[in-house]
């Protein structure tokens, strides 16, 4: 399974909205797709819309028909602005961004940039791939043989898009070491990630799981049936604070409630230094179609006024580790994660 290839002049994605029950692929040469999909959630998860938002700056500027420097850079700057516009909470975007600008900056003439602009979104591909095996290893240290993890929304490779995720990629890591892990999926209203691409994914790599609603977290929390809880991130501050799917901060609150432990599992491309807490992460508000809806199935009454947040933010405090590439990130949270991001540079 790819859910992002890159194919020398085009960007393959495997549709998202679809699954589980269509594996359709969407070959895409024309970037302004690539932004339409990570709007659409064709291509979702944190470290995918980066990779996905790389290859499409790539992508748009093999397309730009101009030998002359200044034009080119100012058009690749309009398609720049395009993905920035896309999305606005996960980090990894402009992490994504960012580089490919300065990508852009190094270049002499035209077609030594468009060079550039596809060997950095490899590079960051190869970094992701690297950063998320690693981070799967270091996780798996944490889950003992027998347990049962809590997920919510879907982190593994469909939201990574490479070949390990966060959360599940911990999931997977460790039944790689023959550890027995029973994964209890929340479905994750509104758009189904768990319910629709957890269950996916763990029926492929063949763990056991149950799915489960959102409500039902609780009840299996204060009966000592979850051993602990491992989500993935949007955007983390400085201090730790933790954007993730929207009904992750109850999941941690009531862990803590039980005394389960909470995990977040990223990259550190995940973390954003710029911002001290997390009140200053843009929290994205989506179309209420997808609230008042279930699969095109209208399941309110005619006139409901819903609201669509996509995110919540988890306060530091119900954190019991943030589980990255360069280790495990304990407590005090800006100490730590300012020790990790030094030496990573
Ligand atoms: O709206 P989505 O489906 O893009 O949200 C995804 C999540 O919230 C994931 O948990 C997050 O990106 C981290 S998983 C790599």
């Amino acid at each position: 399974m790819k859910p992002i290839e890159w194919l020398t002049d085009r960007l393959r994605l495997l549709d998202q909205t679809r699954l589980p029950l269509d594996e359709t692929y969407l070959e895409i040469t024309d970037y302004r797709q690539v932004v339409s999909a990570i709007k659409e959630l064709k291509v979702r998860g944190a470290p995918a819309i980066g990779i996905a938002a790389a290859y499409g700056i790539a992508l748009g500027s093999l397309n730009l028909h101009t030998d002359h420097k200044d034009v080119f850079l100012s058009q690749l700057e309009s398609i720049i602005d395009d993905f920035a516009q896309s999305r606005p909470t996960a980090v990894n975007l402009f992490y994504a961004i960012k580089r490919m600008s300065d990508a852009a900056a190094t270049g002499r003439d035209v077609s030594e940039i468009k060079r550039l602009l596809v060997e950095e979104a490899a590079s960051i591909n190869r970094q992701e791939e690297k950063a998320m095996a690693d981070l799967s290893a270091n996780g798996a240290r944490l889950l003992k043989d027998g347990c049962r993890v809590l997920t919510h929304c879907n982190t593994g490779q469909l939201a990574t898009g490479v070949s390990y995720g966060t959360g599940l990629g911990v999931i997977k890591a460790a039944a790689e070491q023959g550890k027995k892990v029973t994964v209890y999926v929340d479905e994750t209203r509104p758009l189904l990630q768990g319910a629709r691409l957890n269950t996916w994914e763990l029926e492929i790599l063949g763990i056991p799981y149950r799915l489960i609603t959102d409500n039902m977290a609780g009840y299996f929390l204060s009966r000592g049936e979850i051993d602990c809880a491992i989500v993935g991130a949007d955007r983390i501050a400085f201090n730790g604070d933790t954007a993730n799917k929207i009904g992750t901060y109850s999941v941690a609150v009531l862990a803590r409630e039980n005394s389960v432990p909470f995990y977040v599992a990223a990259p550190v491309s995940t973390i954003d230094s710029t911002i001290r807490t997390g009140k200053d992460i843009p929290i994205e508000q989506r179309n209420p179609e997808e609230v008042v809806q279930i699969r095109g199935v209208r399941i309110a009454a005619p006139g409901s006024i819903a609201l669509n947040p996509a995110f919540d933010v988890t306060p530091n405090k119900y954190i019991s580790a943030i589980i990255t590439e360069k280790g495990i990130i304990e407590k005090p949270y800006s100490r730590n994660i300012k020790h990790t991001l030094r030496e990573e540079r």
